[in-house]
């Protein structure tokens, strides 16, 4: 038996709390269980509304295990379907993105759905005059829109979209009107940056939810955030935003000038940035001039695709003005995250993480969302 031996260690002191066993992070099992109890069942943010810009439009999202397909009707609603013809079960949108007239059509047998889900037509129907074209229809699923997004629910009863979702964001910002000032769902998309990390959903998630790393691992984060540098999780105390650094004339990477404030924000949203996690795949972040929201597509235990957008007021957009600067700051401070999450990922399955680490007193909130995953999985965390 060697020093290093857990069983020989003494028990953690109070400050210190257990994190998730590596398993959670690397068996195929509990991201199984993940998809089917977390991600198919919770309200999940899928597309931006904007990205639909026409009746026709349409693009597919993987949630959980299912693909799900986003279109505009043509009364210019937002529908949801699973990606799966009724008739031999073709994947019957294989494009990310695209645009149809009046009708999606599945590349196998033809079968034609209108844009509402219903079986439209199909090859030799006269034979067929039993058929109800609703029931042969698509398998819709639940649609909300809220701060400019689609989210959807696989759930055939889904959870409240006030309790999980809009009262997470009123309940981080200290006020149910905060984060409507920013009028986030009018906001034009300055830029959109895919990252692939290899890495669990959960380190992603738990690296945001803290900023003991801030004053290692980003830079030009502290230079603009100088409280960030102390390292403690400013963004998780109710209502408070971080503020600027004297002398910061905006939310970009040299800490220059941004584009002003956009209209409707209070004085004390000025100068501030908050943090916002709304469990189990979106972050949403306010500064004055614009609004970073990034949706997390988990593929596997190891790997999560993360789609981030750079929101601004129209104008700004429209005026062709350079948005580099910018959008540089958290772009950096993304990969900077993601590269410590990449970090992280092999050592979940190293014998020396089997019980898991520590948060220290600083990431003691990460407990709480600990304690929701096991909840939602119907397990004990510790
Ligand atoms: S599987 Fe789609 S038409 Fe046959
Ligand atoms: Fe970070």
């Amino acid at each position: 038996m060697t020093a290093t031996d857990p069983s020989t260690a003494a028990a953690a002191p109070a400050e210190l709390l257990a994190t998730l066993p590596g398993r959670y992070y690397t068996d195929p099992a509990v991201f199984a269980r993940e998809q089917e109890r977390i991600f198919e069942a919770r309200w999940f943010c899928a597309v931006r509304s904007a990205d639909l810009a026409r009746p026709g439009a349409f693009r597919t999202a993987a949630v959980g295990r299912e693909s799900v397909l986003v279109c505009r009707n043509r009364s210019g609603e937002v529908r949801a379907f699973l990606n799966v013809c009724r008739h031999r079960g073709a994947r019957l949108c294989t494009a990310e993105s695209g645009e149809v007239r009046r009708s999606l059509q599945c590349p196998y047998h033809a079968w034609t759905y209108d844009l509402d889900g219903r079986l439209a037509a199909a090859p030799n129907m006269a034979d067929m005059p039993g058929v109800d074209r609703r029931e042969r229809g698509l398998i819709g699923v639940h649609v909300a829109e809220w701060l400019g997004y689609v989210w959807v629910c696989l759930a055939d009863d889904p959870p409240s979209f006030e309790e999980t979702v809009r009262q997470a964001v009123a309940a981080r910002l200290g006020d149910e009107h905060a984060v409507e000032r920013y009028g986030v769902a009018e906001l034009a998309l300055g830029r959109r940056v895919s990252y692939d990390v290899a890495a669990n959903w959960k380190l992603v998630i738990e690296n945001f939810m803290e900023c003991y790393h801030c004053g290692t691992i980003h830079p030009e984060l502290t230079d603009v955030l100088p409280e960030f540098a102390e390292g403690y999780a400013a963004q998780y105390y109710v209502g408070h935003g971080a503020e600027f650094g004297e002398g910061v004339a905006g939310f970009t990477v040299d800490g220059g000038a941004g584009f002003g404030r956009l209209d409707g924000l209070a004085e004390e949203q000025d100068r501030r940035y908050y943090a916002v996690t709304v469990p189990p795949q979106v972050f949403v972040n306010l500064v004055p001039d614009h609004v970073i929201v990034h949706r997390m597509f988990p593929l596997a235990p190891d790997r999560t695709l993360i789609e981030c957008d750079w929101l601004y007021s129209p104008d700004v957009v429209y005026s062709g003005v350079d948005l580099s600067r910018s959008v540089e700051l958290f772009d950096r401070v993304n990969r900077q995250d993601f590269a410590a999450c990449e970090r992280c990922q092999p050592a979940m399955s190293s014998r020396a993480y089997r019980d898991g680490g520590v948060l220290v007193p600083v990431e003691h909130h990460i407990a709480a969302f600990h304690t929701w995953v096991g909840e939602l999985l119907g397990e004990a965390v510790p």
